[in-house]
């Protein structure tokens, strides 16, 4: 018995612990319930009374000092965990990830900056409406065809609230609160009641443009259009004016350009015509001048609107409008 303890002390005194694993191998070794320390006073109980005495003492020896080993190499281990730095300062910084700016808004900024080269600046209105400044006052009469055109969202029957359809409900504002000459682009959402596909969405981005003064004339807006057109899509763009109906333009014209994908050749974005439909205008009706005091003998306008998905999806060739409702990490990081 006392041969096995003086072995057993010479194990642990030979023990080197510099891990955390290490330390509670020890533990379990020596010290748990089951460990062999646990084993030499279950066989303490089996030797004759004369040697009680002396094993006792040893034992207990060793006990006492297998725990002070244990406890010291348990401080050093905390003491060297304490005194590690948890950062490494040499290492070179992660880069920091900066967000991007959203294509509708990098789109935006770019029409803006196209259009205020000509003399035009920025106005908003509200995107919650009235039948006014959203029909009656663009020359939609109560019963016209052309409102279905624009499967609207009512909010209120009386007072008549709506979501507008279209941001021309901005020039009937402008008009109403300034005289000409007028020249002005009006970016904003707009609602319509549509079923949500790859092509058409029930919320997205027009931006209007409306230019009231004395002689303005059908080739001011095509070569407007054309100077838009060519700004953004790139100098080789040619435009096609198609003849339209909008019950606030006379006359009205639908502007394709020439497909910025094939250059014209023909693809399933044309759908093999070599051109695609990007927005709708027109010379703003008199009735539509006269409503909002503006003299149609003197003045004449045009209008335009566009919608900014479009655009962006002809631009970028971006095949599916939802994207831009979405906010996928992958997809917004393309625009940073
Ligand atoms: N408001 C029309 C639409 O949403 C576009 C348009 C604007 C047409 C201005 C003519 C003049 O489709």
């Amino acid at each position: 018995m006392l041969d096995k303890i003086d072995i057993l002390k010479k194990e642990v005194s030979g023990c080197v612990i510099v891990t955390i694993e290490e330390l509670e191998d020890f533990r379990l070794k020596y010290l748990s319930k089951k460990g062999l320390l646990s084993q030499l006073l279950k066989d303490f109980k089996t030797i004759p009374t004369d040697q009680k005495k002396l094993v006792g003492q040893k034992i207990n020896e060793l006990k006492q000092y297998a725990f002070q080993f244990y406890t010291s190499a348990q401080t050093k281990l905390n003491d060297k965990k304490s005194s590690a730095p948890s950062i490494d300062y040499t290492m070179p910084p992660e880069p920091l990830k900066t967000g991007s700016r959203h294509p509708i808004s990098i789109v935006r900024k770019e029409i803006f900056t196209i259009f205020s080269r000509i003399g035009f600046t920025v106005s908003e209105g509200p995107e919650i409406e009235d039948d006014w400044h959203v029909f009656s006052g663009l020359n939609f009469p109560k019963e016209h065809p052309a409102r279905d055109m624009q499967d609207t969202f009512f909010i209120n029957k009386d007072p008549d609230h709506l979501l507008r359809t279209h941001t021309s409900s901005v020039q009937i504002r402008v008009m109403e609160a300034s005289s000409p000459p007028i020249r002005k682009i009006f970016p904003g959402r707009v609602f319509r009641n549509e079923a949500i596909s790859a092509r058409s969405h029930c919320i997205f981005h027009q931006v209007e443009g409306l230019y009231i003064d004395t002689n303005v004339s059908f080739a001011d807006l095509k070569q407007t259009l054309l100077y838009f057109s060519k700004e953004f899509f790139g100098p080789s763009t040619q435009i096609l004016l198609r003849p339209s109906f909008f019950p606030f333009t006379e006359p009205s014209a639908e502007l394709d350009i020439s497909c910025s994908i094939c250059g014209g050749s023909g693809c399933t974005v044309c759908k093999y015509t070599g051109f695609v439909e990007i927005l709708g205008c027109g010379m703003v009706d008199p009735y539509v001048l006269e409503a909002s005091n503006i003299d149609s003998e003197i003045y004449t306008g045009f209008a335009f609107g566009m919608g900014i998905e479009r655009i962006t999806m002809l631009k970028y060739q971006i095949n599916d409008i939802r994207y831009f409702f979405e906010n996928d990490i992958r997809f917004l990081n393309q625009f940073s």
